[in-house]
């Protein structure tokens, strides 16, 4: 073991470009994922109070953001939609003409080298707010895996490079793969929310999207903030029934299991860093009780460090141009 005097630890951190060198984990604005909500309308641009510079745009807005993502060199954006109305079975969300559906075949008609994926999940489109079908006061499995499959081949068939489901329903992604695969969308990336688990950290987004359940939660579908092992048989059933990327969700609370799943797959990670996570620094910041950018920075880079190869973050265009000043 190397010992003290002739090892000083501290000789390597004497200057940046000296700490700089050994640095072991480097965050870049290519490792980012921004998430952006459209909204139905023209020049709209309507601020949510839980989450400070996050907005609802209209798809000519979002085009606008869309634009600067790709110029900060992100690695591409998360889609949500707002529909124009809401019904039991979320039938905007597979709508030729849904709010998604028009945003995505305008970022490919006008940015096409932006990576584009899109959330697939019906709490945004139900009037309940649930995940899936409700039959029963609970949403119903199998019932759901029908719509998330049409969900998902509207997105691709529009042009997403990768669709994203959010739902947690069990053997969501072989139905999705399989439907994608049948409508000639082989190309099409499936990126699993596959441990996702049921956080009072969502509270922000759920605001943002419009997409708080109406009775109940998500407890009989999201997974139990004390369970890891489960974490791995999440994962695994998602990479055999097909997923391209599977994801952590929310990622500070769960740097380990983000560890333990690359460690045990090797499969590429996705960590969600989530609207809680980032409206508690930016609430922080505000009062002024923490350095905000230095915070930001700290957590995307620990999420990265825990084995993420990328990350989810509405802080990734302000990350981008910090590192560009
Ligand atoms: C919806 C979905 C949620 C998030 C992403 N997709 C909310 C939820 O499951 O209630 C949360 C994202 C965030 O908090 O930033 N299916």
């Amino acid at each position: 073991m190397p010992t003290f005097p002739s090892t000083r630890l501290r000789r390597l951190r004497r200057t940046p470009a000296l700490r700089s060198l050994v640095r072991e984990t480097a965050l870049a604005p290519s490792d980012l994922v921004l998430p952006l909500f459209v909204t139905h309308g023209r020049g709209v641009r309507r601020a949510v109070g839980s989450m400070p510079e996050v907005e609802q745009t209209s798809v000519d807005e979002l085009l606008r953001d869309a634009e600067d993502a790709l110029a900060l060199g992100l690695g591409g954006i998360m889609l949500f939609g707002i529909p124009a109305a809401k019904d039991p079975v979320g039938s905007e969300g597979y709508a030729d003409d849904g709010i998604v559906q028009r945003a995505v075949r305008a970022l490919k008609a006008e940015l096409p080298e932006l990576v584009v994926m899109t959330d697939v999940c019906l709490c945004e489109y139900t009037d309940h707010g649930h995940c899936g079908i409700v039959v029963d006061g609970d949403v119903d499995n199998d019932a759901t895996l029908p719509y998330l499959a049409r969900i998902a081949v509207s997105h691709a068939a529009a042009g997403a490079d990768v669709v994203a489901p959010s739902d947690m329903m069990d053997g969501r992604i072989g139905a999705i793969r399989s439907a994608l695969d049948e409508a000639g969308c082989s190309r099409t990336a499936v990126m699993s929310y596959a441990a996702k688990y049921a956080s009072a950290f969502y509270g922000p987004f759920r605001d943002v999207a419009e997409s708080a359940p109406s009775f109940g939660d998500r407890r009989t579908a999201q997974m139990d903030p004390g369970n890891a092992d489960e974490a791995l048989r999440e994962v695994w059933l998602d990479i055999d029934e097909g997923a391209d990327i599977v994801m952590v969700k929310p990622a500070l609370a769960y740097l380990d299991i983000i560890r333990r799943i690359k460690d045990e797959t090797r499969w590429p990670v996705c960590a969600y860093h989530v609207s809680g996570e980032y409206a508690m620094i930016e609430a922080a910041a505000r009062l002024g009780w923490l350095d905000g950018p230095r915070a930001h920075e700290e957590a995307l880079t620990s999420i990265r460090r825990a084995g993420a190869d990328l990350v989810i973050s509405y802080w990734a265009r302000q990350f981008a141009r910090r590192v560009r000043a």
